[in-house]
Order: C-alpha cells, then sequence, then structure tokens
C-alpha cells in the first residue's frame, strides 16, 4: 500500500479542544486505542477523521481540518460537526442502544428506532464524504474503526470506485445470525460492510458468525476455504485481529516513581498495606458484569468469614454514556450493591468494598494493578477485554492473578494462564476468587509470565502491523488468498 494516502476513521478523536476558563488547551489521547493509532499515523502521514466533540473545537479548526500534534504538526485531524439531534440520534442511539446491545447479544436492551437509524446513516454520509474530501482525488487506504460506521464504507465506495482500498476493524463481537436477525436493518449494515476489502474482527469465532450471518441473510457467495465473501467481482476478506495494548509502555507505567507514590497514598487511605487486595477497572456498562462480580463478592464474604478483614476489593468504574438510562441504571445498582456489602460485613477498620470514580492517570492505574492480588474481568460479553491486558503488563512482579471471564474475547488467548470463570455462576466466581487468593507463589508466577509473555508480545503494533501485512497480501494475491 506504499504511497497511497491513509486515512483512518474513528468516532472519537485523537485530539481535542476544550476550554480552560477563557483558555483553549488541547487534549491529548489518556489511552486505549487513539493513543496508540496516533504515533503510527504521526509516522506515516495523512488524514485522521472524527467526530469534532470538543468544546473549543470549532474555534481552533480552520476549514474543519487541523494539523496535530500542534507543536509538531504529522497529519490532518478532520473533524466532522454533529448537532445535538446527530448526536442523539446517531451516537446515543443507533450506535449505543442498537447496535452495542445487539453485537453483545443483548437484545432486550437493543430498540431499533426508525430515527435513529436515519441519523446513524446522514452521520455516515458525513464521515464518508469527509474522507473523500480528504483523500485529494489519490487512490487511498481508509481504514474505519468499529461499529459507528456501519454504512460509511459503502457510501465511500460508492463515491471512490473500486481503487480505493477500504479495510474495517469491528471492535464489538460479532454475534450468531439468528441474534443479528433482531436487527430489522440487517441488510443495509451487511451491504455496508461488505464494501470493505478487509473486515477483521478480535476472534476466529466472530468471523465465523460473521460469515454465517452474511450466508443466512443474502445471496452473497461465502467461501469458508479462503474466508471471503464474493458478490460480482468484489471480495471483501473476513480476518481475526486481535488488538493488544501498548504493553511496553504500561510496564513503564507501573515502574514510575509516580505509580508508587499513588500506592502508598492509596494503600494508606484505605488500610490497604497488610491486606490482600483485588481490582476490577471498567466503564460502568451492563456488559461489563460489575453487579454480577459484587454479587459474588458477597457471597464470598459471606460462605468464608475468615477472609472478612483480610480482602479489599477495588472498583474503579467510570462514568459512560449517561444519557441513556440503561447506563444510569448500572451505575445506580453498582453504587447501591458497594454500599450494601460494606453495610453488611465492613467493620470499624475495614472496608470490604473500595469504590471509585475517580479520573486516575496512566500511572497511577498502573500502580493500582501492580500491587494487586488478583484483578476479577466478569464481562457478559466483551470484543475482548483490555483490562486483562493492562493487569497483566503491569504487574512487573509476576505475584497476581488473572480471573477472567469465559466470554471475553480475551479468554481465547489468555484462557491457559488466567482462572477462567462464567460470570453468571456466582458461586463458581467466588470459588474462583479464593482460589486465586490461596494459589501457591509459583504458580501464580508460572502464570503470571505466561500472561505476560502472550501481552508483550502481541500488542497494539502487532495488531495494526497484521492488519496491514493482510491488505498488502490482498492487493497483490499471492497462493495463500486461493
Ligand atoms: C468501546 C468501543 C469504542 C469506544 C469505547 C468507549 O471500547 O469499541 O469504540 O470508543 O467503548 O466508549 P465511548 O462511547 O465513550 O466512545
Amino acid at each position: 500500500l506504499d504511497g497511497r494516502r491513509l486515512v483512518v476513521m474513528s468516532n472519537r478523536q485523537p485530539y481535542s479542544h476544550e476550554y480552560d476558563g477563557d483558555e483553549v488547551v488541547v487534549n491529548r489521547p489518556a489511552g486505549g486505542l487513539t493513543a496508540a493509532l496516533d504515533p503510527v499515523i504521526q509516522t506515516v502521514g495523512g488524514t485522521w477523521v472524527a467526530w469534532g466533540s470538543g468544546e473549543a473545537d470549532r474555534v481552533v479548526a480552520d476549514d474543519d481540518v487541523v494539523e496535530v500534534p500542534p507543536e509538531d504538526p504529522a497529519y490532518d485531524l478532520r473533524r466532522v460537526w454533529l448537532d445535538e439531534e446527530q448526536v442523539d440520534g446517531y451516537y446515543y442511539g443507533y450506535s449505543n442502544q442498537a447496535l452495542w446491545p445487539l453485537s453483545h447479544s443483548d437484545t432486550t436492551r437493543a430498540t431499533f428506532s426508525r430515527d435513529d437509524w436515519k441519523c446513524y446513516r446522514e452521520v455516515n454520509e458525513l464521515f464518508a464524504e469527509a474522507a473523500v474530501e480528504a483523500c485529494d482525488d489519490a487512490d487511498p487506504v481508509i481504514w474505519f474503526q468499529d461499529y459507528h460506521f456501519g454504512l460509511a464504507p459503502q457510501m465511500a465506495r460508492e463515491r471512490l470506485g473500486e481503487d480505493a482500498f477500504l479495510m474495517q476493524f469491528w471492535h464489538l463481537p460479532w454475534t450468531g445470525w439468528d441474534v443479528f436477525r433482531a436487527c430489522p436493518q440487517a441488510e443495509q449494515l451487511l451491504d455496508g460492510l461488505l464494501a470493505n476489502d478487509l473486515l477483521g474482527f478480535h476472534t476466529a469465532a466472530y468471523c465465523q458468525h460473521f460469515l454465517d450471518t452474511v450466508e443466512a441473510t443474502t445471496d452473497y457467495d461465502v467461501d469458508r476455504g479462503t474466508r471471503c465473501v464474493r458478490q460480482n467481482d468484489r471480495r471483501t476478506y473476513v480476518r481475526p485481529f486481535r488488538i493488544g495494548i501498548d504493553a511496553d509502555a504500561q510496564a513503564a507505567a507501573a515502574d514510575t516513581d509516580e505509580a508508587a507514590s499513588f500506592w502508598e497514598t492509596f494503600a494508606d487511605a484505605h488500610g490497604l498495606e497488610d491486606r490482600r487486595v483485588g481490582v476490577g477497572v471498567d466503564r460502568l456498562d451492563y456488559t461489563k458484569g460489575i453487579v454480577e462480580r459484587l454479587e459474588a463478592l458477597e457471597q464470598f464474604f459471606e460462605t468464608r468469614p475468615e477472609w472478612r478483614g483480610e480482602f479489599t476489593f477495588v472498583q474503579k468504574g467510570s462514568e459512560s454514556r449517561s444519557r441513556i438510562p440503561a447506563y444510569r441504571k448500572v451505575q445506580e445498582r453498582v453504587e447501591a450493591k458497594v454500599a450494601d456489602i460494606n453495610s453488611r460485613f465492613g467493620t470499624t477498620d475495614w472496608q470490604p468494598i473500595v469504590y471509585t470514580t475517580e479520573m486516575l492517570s496512566g500511572e497511577a492505574l498502573a500502580g493500582l494493578y501492580r500491587h494487586a492480588d488478583l484483578c476479577l474481568v466478569t464481562s457478559l460479553r466483551d470484543g475482548m477485554n483490555l483490562v486483562a491486558k493492562e493487569f497483566a503488563a503491569a504487574q512487573l512482579d509476576t505475584t497476581g492473578v488473572l480471573v477472567l471471564s469465559e466470554l471475553a474475547g480475551a479468554s481465547d488467548e489468555l484462557g491457559d494462564d488466567a482462572v477462567l470463570i462464567h460470570p453468571s455462576d456466582t458461586p463458581a466466581v467466588a470459588d474462583a476468587i479464593e482460589r486465586a487468593l490461596s494459589m501457591p507463589a509459583d504458580e501464580r508466577e508460572r502464570r503470571m509470565r505466561g500472561l505476560r509473555e502472550q501481552v508483550l508480545d502481541a500488542d497494539v503494533y502487532e495488531w495494526i502491523a497484521s492488519q496491514f501485512r493482510t491488505a498488502e497480501r490482498i492487493e497483490r494475491p499471492g497462493p495463500e488468498q486461493e
């Protein structure tokens, strides 16, 4: 793909402009995908198309485009402006109340409003147009991120023709076809996605589910051997690419003075020094199984009185998508359950659950992970789950245990060395907590070494590189494509 112009599209932007009093300040990516992609796009150049959601974004952008990073411009950030109604329909509506629950197989929470769908289509048009403008008539490579852009690839293809190379990564699980058919717009979404040359999912199972869905819903030809969908002359290759984290950066963050001093102060404030400590870190989302986790902790303390006063669980939550009632409900249920457990078992000098929604720096969080004896990941469904990987990378002393839901994509690669649980089996999760806390040091070390090896090896840079290697092979087909 040498020499082609690269356009990346994601809902969230890598840099946002905000007000600090009267002054405009730049917010940089603190973590996650945008933080990992930013240095890569800085190296190759090109354009990043994203929703201009910062409160001062419009003040700085000339002609919608701002060069970033501001102090040493390396690529263009092209912002798409959305009004309130579009944000409601496209982001809070169709993306997060239709596609999000549907993709996590939660059809009872999924609502498919016609108005939201209309907005989603309209906003996908705006993004596709912005991408086309950014291409400057050259044959580009456009890389779409995630479920916010189920239609944009087809819209871009119609404008750019067959010579553009389009690729997309779907960061959520892909459900079985019998779940996906609950979506009235299933066919339009498949047509949207099948305009890509390459479509990536986290696991081989999600790829299979996608191909099953195409086979059951459309007349297109699904070739299982090459994992490819053919419609006339077009082919879409469907491949697994497991996302990782910037594991070296995470390990380095865990080794900083800031990590150490955060932990010291935090442990002191909550009386953690002489106790065993568990940790959970989540966006407050119903897919993460946080209430289920708290129920397991409650059962653990109820049935194992010897651990009362000996073990504290730290739950860090971050507020998310709060305009949606289901998300507010999770926040309330988590708070109520924490209060319940603490009043039931807490004593004057011991609080069973420490719950915080405070923003923590990457270093502080890494310090928390480093010193925890166990991490609980209890997602009811999860495309991958990067908390599991962040915990492992930060475990420099290899003393902690990862307790991981088998329903998270991460269990595919981390399943051998994590303690796997089914998040809805409360007694089994309580057993797993005890097992983790009682595990001999040599077994903990062996497992954590295994996890760290995997996480450090298959990092986010490998995830990016492997997609572009596959894209190259598709452009210049060799024997393995056929
Ligand atoms: C998931 C999605 C991302 C999204 C993130 C945070 O990981 O796959 O696309 O950015 O959640 O959610 P938010 O709605 O705040 O962007």
